[in-house]
């Protein structure tokens, strides 16, 4: 750690990728270019030895043992608990609860709080960037319940329309559900002022933080909102693991998603009542390892800095703009505006379908990624099918965006 935070002020990534066990290894004998970070991240040497070393010298169940190793797993995974609350300036660490995912995370909240709270005609206010995972469990809610699901669009530019917020914002919006940033056009929501104009009419927010927590700071606090979600994943900790940050007085107000063992007080057959915060959550053995791991994650991640890993990555993200606009046979979706923006750039090759542009740059081991992105609605309103998409991580450097930028001259000359 002390070593860690000695570096921070900039970020060296070639330093930091020896820290990531995964850049030794090559792809089709040439070095490791990973610029599919929006679809997940690599992890660093010290999340791996904390899952290694959980399982070597703790591995046990949680709240069920007065044993050493049962204590042990318990303090280690309730820890877990307060360093993400930390991360996010949460109050409270109760306040976070560990699901598998973002996607179980919103499913928990639709279930347990909107199934419960919602009635025929009250709305949710969604915005056209969502990915799928907050738009299917809405959808789920209006054929269940008859709500209204609201979606504020984006301009030309990719930046939210905001000047339709007011009249999308009613008496009837009990929930505003916002993507912190886009996982196709790497768009940074206002959601602190959209959080303001909700508020005014009494809704709750809920934002979409899988894109934006790893890569820029985030105090809950500050934004106002009444619940987040993530992914584990794609912030340097193990896939299995994200959570929900909720108000405590809202989580203790809503209703179990998952009934079972743990998550119960008392159980007899005519009544049971349920735990406390956050087990009341967190049905049946969790995933303690990955609970873990999430938590050292994020010491990495305080280790660096928020801001550096910002910093790091506009400055890679100008770069690559200005490489790539270079040549009027790529497009660019979005970044036309002066809104902020994490490192992720959709395009397309012309005359290239992006399955193809993928395909040979992994040739040259570039990991990119090619498809919808889980956000079907935003590339129809963009009038895009697929597009190719490179994302960026602490651990990347300009280098690597020449040699993917050669590469596309490539593509272009042999498909094109
Ligand atoms: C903005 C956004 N929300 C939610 C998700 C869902 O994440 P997961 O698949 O880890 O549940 C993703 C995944 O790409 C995403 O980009």
């Amino acid at each position: 750690m002390e070593k860690l935070i000695q570096r921070a002020g900039s970020i060296d990534p070639n330093l930091l990728k020896k820290d990531f066990p995964v850049f030794e290894r090559k792809v089709h004998g040439k070095p490791l270019i990973y610029l599919d970070n929006a679809a997940t991240t690599q992890k660093p040497q010290s999340v791996i030895d904390c899952i290694d070393n959980y399982y070597r010298n703790h591995n046990s169940n949680i709240h069920r043992g007065v044993h050493t190793l049962s204590y042990e797993s318990t303090v280690m995974y309730e820890d877990a608990h307060k360093k993400v609350a930390d991360f996010i300036g949460a109050d409270k660490w109760n306040e976070i609860i560990f699901t598998r995912n973002a996607t179980e995370s919103l499913n928990l909240l639709a279930y347990g709080w909107g199934l419960h709270r919602l009635e025929e005609g009250d709305e949710v206010l969604i915005t056209i960037m969502e990915h799928h995972s907050n738009i299917v469990p809405w959808q789920m809610l209006r054929d269940l319940k008859g709500i209204k699901i609201n979606v504020l669009g984006v301009d030309d530019r990719g930046d939210l329309k905001l000047d339709e917020l007011p009249d999308l914002l009613t008496e009837r919006t009990k929930l505003v559900s916002i993507i912190h940033a886009s996982n196709v056009l790497g768009t940074v929501n206002p959601v602190k002022e959209i959080t303001r104009q909700a508020k005014e009419v009494g809704a709750l927010v809920l934002i979409d933080a899988a894109q934006s927590i790893p890569h820029l700071p985030i105090d809950v606090s500050e934004i106002g909102c009444d619940f987040l979600v993530a992914s584990g994943h794609k912030m340097l900790g193990p896939t299995g693991i994200g959570f929900i940050y909720g108000r405590e007085s809202l989580l203790e107000d809503m209703e179990p998603f998952m009934y079972g063992g743990d998550m119960i007080e008392k159980v007899t057959f005519e009544k049971s009542t349920w735990n406390e915060l956050p087990w009341k959550f967190e049905a049946g053995t969790p995933n303690i390892a990955g609970g873990i791991g999430l938590g050292a994650a994020v010491d990495y991640l305080d280790g660096i800095g928020l801001q550096n890993i910002l910093d790091h990555e506009e400055d890679l993200l100008s770069y690559a703009l200005e490489k790539m606009s270079a040549y009027d046979w790529i497009k660019i979706y979005g970044h036309k505006s002066t809104t902020e923006s994490v490192g992720v750039i959709s395009f397309n090759v012309e005359g290239v379908h992006p399955h193809d542009v993928a395909g040979m740059l992994d040739e040259e081991g570039i990991a990119v990624r090619s498809g919808h992105h889980c956000a079907q609605p935003l590339m129809s309103e963009l009038s895009m099918d697929y597009t190719a998409r490179i994302s960026f991580y602490l651990y990347n450097n300009k280098e690597e965006i020449d040699l993917c930028v050669e590469t596309l001259k490539k593509v272009k000359k042999i498909f094109g």
